[in-house]
């Protein structure tokens, strides 16, 4: 069966937005929203995975999506909303649950990253974490999602638990006239120069929300002195920048660095180097530096205008969950058919 295309992806609510969040994801999101039907999501439940102060969670969900808002989603076109506000996500993630095996979620590294050493500690949540992507993605029956390379396993999980579910349920799915297969296989988007943007203090370390040291990122909310004094501080090694492609091999911060200026620029690894080949890093970071500021100041400042009015990014993420529970409620509805629960 075809099915629709539909775009879907989550941000969680967790600490402070950075370079990877944008250039991995939300930059991206911006570009599919004239190609696709896009849903964008604050992931809120998955969140509280690990423990959020009730007292903050509020407004980092509103910076979320004053984040979205800022580097260009349209909420009017598309829809964005925060996810505790469809109920429709948990219930699905439970039938999920049931679908999904243990095998199969003992596998996940993030949680083993997540949970570190005290596994026993760990809630239960953040176990069965990906079971609820996998229903924030199919209770909308999206087709794409775009996301980091970070997110790829827990991509496969989810088309895994489509597949099981339309096999498992092929005879109820039929009978109840859906049919051969009543979830797509959702593809992930993992594309670009920046799908893993590394810390600029570690080239061997993802960019995190969660690093203790704020000079590892660059923040979306940062103002252009913070942002130069990040990249001039940047760990590099001693050579001049290679002319080609092969010769940041071996050289993770030089290739860090390159990939972030050709994701902001809009360009390839090879052609930024093309242009700064033998230059001294002093010199590109100059360049980096203008560059970064010119595009990212202008976001940090329209997310600064956009949570000073918290009631017009509550309107926005209320109307937006009433037109994403339209859809997860008739998808609810078949679903529960197709398992067999009887309904009003
Ligand atoms: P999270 O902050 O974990 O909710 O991530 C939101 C989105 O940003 C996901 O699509 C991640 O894959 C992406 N992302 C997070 N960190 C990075 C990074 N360092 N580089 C590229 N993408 C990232
Ligand atoms: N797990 C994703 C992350 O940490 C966030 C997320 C939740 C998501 N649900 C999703 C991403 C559904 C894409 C689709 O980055």
């Amino acid at each position: 069966m075809a099915f629709k295309e539909l775009v879907f992806s989550g941000v969680q609510p967790t600490g402070n937005l950075h370079l990877g969040n944008y250039l991995g994801a939300i930059k991206r999101f911006v570009e599919l929203q004239d190609r696709y039907d896009c849903i964008y999501c604050v992931v809120d439940l998955h969140a509280i995975t690990v423990w959020q102060d009730p007292a903050e969670l509020p407004r980092a969900i509103r910076e979320v999506t004053a984040a979205f808002i800022a580097c260009g989603i349209d909420p009017r076109k598309h829809i964005v909303f925060n996810q505790s506000q469809v109920a429709e996500h948990a219930e699905l993630a439970w039938i999920f649950n049931c679908v999904a095996r243990l095998g199969w979620l003992n596998r996940m590294t993030q949680f083993k990253e997540k949970a570190g050493k005290d596994r026993e500690n760990a809630s239960v949540g953040l176990y069965a974490y990906p079971t609820l992507m996998a229903s924030d993605i199919l209770v909308y029956r999206a087709t794409h999602v775009p996301v980091g390379e970070d997110q790829k396993q827990h991509l496969e999980l989810s088309r895994d638990i489509a597949q099981k579910f339309n096999n498992d349920f092929a005879a109820s799915i039929r009978a109840h006239g859906f049919g051969d297969t009543f979830f797509p296989l959702p593809e992930p988007l993992i594309t670009g120069e920046a799908t893993r943007v590394m810390s600029l203090r570690d080239g061997a370390k993802k960019m995190s929300k969660s690093d203790s040291s704020d000079q590892s990122r660059i923040n979306l909310t940062d103002d252009a002195d913070a942002i130069a004094l990040k990249i001039r501080r940047a760990k590099t090694d001693p050579h001049p920048l290679p002319s080609e492609e092969k010769g940041l091999e071996g050289r993770p911060e030089a290739d860090n660095l390159v990939g972030i200026y050709a994701a902001l620029a809009g360009t390839s690894r090879a052609s930024v180097l093309a242009q700064y080949g033998n230059a001294q890093f002093s010199t590109f970071k100059t360049a980096l530096v203008d560059l970064a500021v010119s595009k990212l100041g202008p976001i940090g400042a329209e997310m600064k205008r956009l949570v000073a009015d918290p009631l017009s990014i509550d309107a926005v993420l209320a109307d937006g969950a009433g037109r994403a529970q339209k859809v997860a409620h008739e998808t609810m509805k078949a679903v529960k058919d197709i398992v067999g629960f009887v309904r009003a």
